[in-house]
């Protein structure tokens, strides 16, 4: 299978987020758990050199916990802040409190020592589509948010929450392309749904998918869909048709009903929780 991407207006926005990250001490980056290294656009080590930064695994409900826990230190080795998180759930947003004050604490002393007294944070947070970038936002806004900007001495144009009396977030999130280096990339992409099904071939898809999860997690499908693993992945495919009833005009096994369930499931996180991906 080969997967492209389009990068209408990358120029356009990658511009704005240069400016963007003048305006703030603090980088707060989404990536997806199931796939922490192909949702990340590494660009943006270069737009955010100078500034503290913070990876949120999200989607963290969905992933492998074990090789949550194995990314999170792998990205703190190299010199990033990350909290696990269900961007849907307030429950995380009191450790990523804590982490924003102790990334910026630097920043913070600098300040002091300055006399530069009660000026807050400043964060953004940036992501490739559908990685949960509006969902964190209103989470961890609340309602108890206000909103400043539009008055003297704020960017025109720009709108900061305020979280509290430490921390302000812009309120549009940048947002980054994933980077299509190679065709795992785009695959990986392609099975948590970040590319339009419309342009993907399902049964090709499926059958990819169960190839990994009969590698990296062997006995998931035979528990989920009560089938026997084959090595061959396309026979898999036509047992789960079997098993789900997903029958041809002509009673042969109807593949790309099977593969849409197959994907769903697992997009859903109903087959288990898998991260696709090592660091
Ligand atoms: P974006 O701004 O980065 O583009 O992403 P957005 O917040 O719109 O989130 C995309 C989808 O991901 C939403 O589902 C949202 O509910 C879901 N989501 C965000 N964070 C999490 C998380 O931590 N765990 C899980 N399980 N889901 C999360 P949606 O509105 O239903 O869209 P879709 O799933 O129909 O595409």
């Amino acid at each position: 299978m080969h997967f492209q991407w389009y990068p209408g207006h990358m120029t356009k926005a990658k511009r704005q987020m240069q400016e963007d990250i003048k305006l703030i001490d603090l980088i707060i980056e989404l990536v997806d758990a199931r796939i922490p290294l192909s949702s990340r656009n590494p660009d943006i080590d270069m737009l955010g050199k100078q500034k503290a930064r913070l990876i949120l695994m999200n989607k963290a409900d969905l992933a492998d916990p074990k090789k949550t826990e194995l990314f999170g230190r792998y990205f703190k080795d190299k010199g990033y802040f990350t909290v696990n998180l269900d961007a849907r759930s307030r429950a995380g947003m009191k450790a990523i409190q804590n982490t924003i004050l102790e990334a910026c604490k630097e920043k913070m002393e600098r300040d002091r020592k300055r006399g530069i007294k009660n000026r807050p944070v400043r964060a953004m947070v940036v992501g490739i589509p559908n990685v949960g970038k509006s969902t964190f936002i209103n989470t961890y806004a609340g309602k108890a948010c206000t909103k400043t900007g539009n008055k003297p001495g704020v960017t025109k144009g720009k709108q900061w929450i305020r979280l509290n009396k430490n921390v302000e977030l812009l309120d549009t999130p940048g947002i980054l392309w994933p980077k299509f280096e190679d065709q795992t990339v785009g695959l990986h992409l392609a099975l948590i749904g970040s590319i339009k099904d419309e342009i993907l071939n399902t049964d090709g898809l499926a059958v990819e998918l169960i190839r990994i999860l009969l590698k990296e997690y062997p006995g998931s499908l035979a528990g989920r869909y009560g089938i026997e693993e084959a090595q061959d992945a396309a026979e898999v495919l036509s047992a789960v048709a079997k098993a789900r009833n997903c029958i041809g005009k002509g009673g042969e096994p109807d593949d790309s009903k099977a593969a849409s369930i197959v994907i769903d499931e697992f997009r859903s996180g109903k087959t288990g929780r898998f991260t696709i991906e090592a660091p």
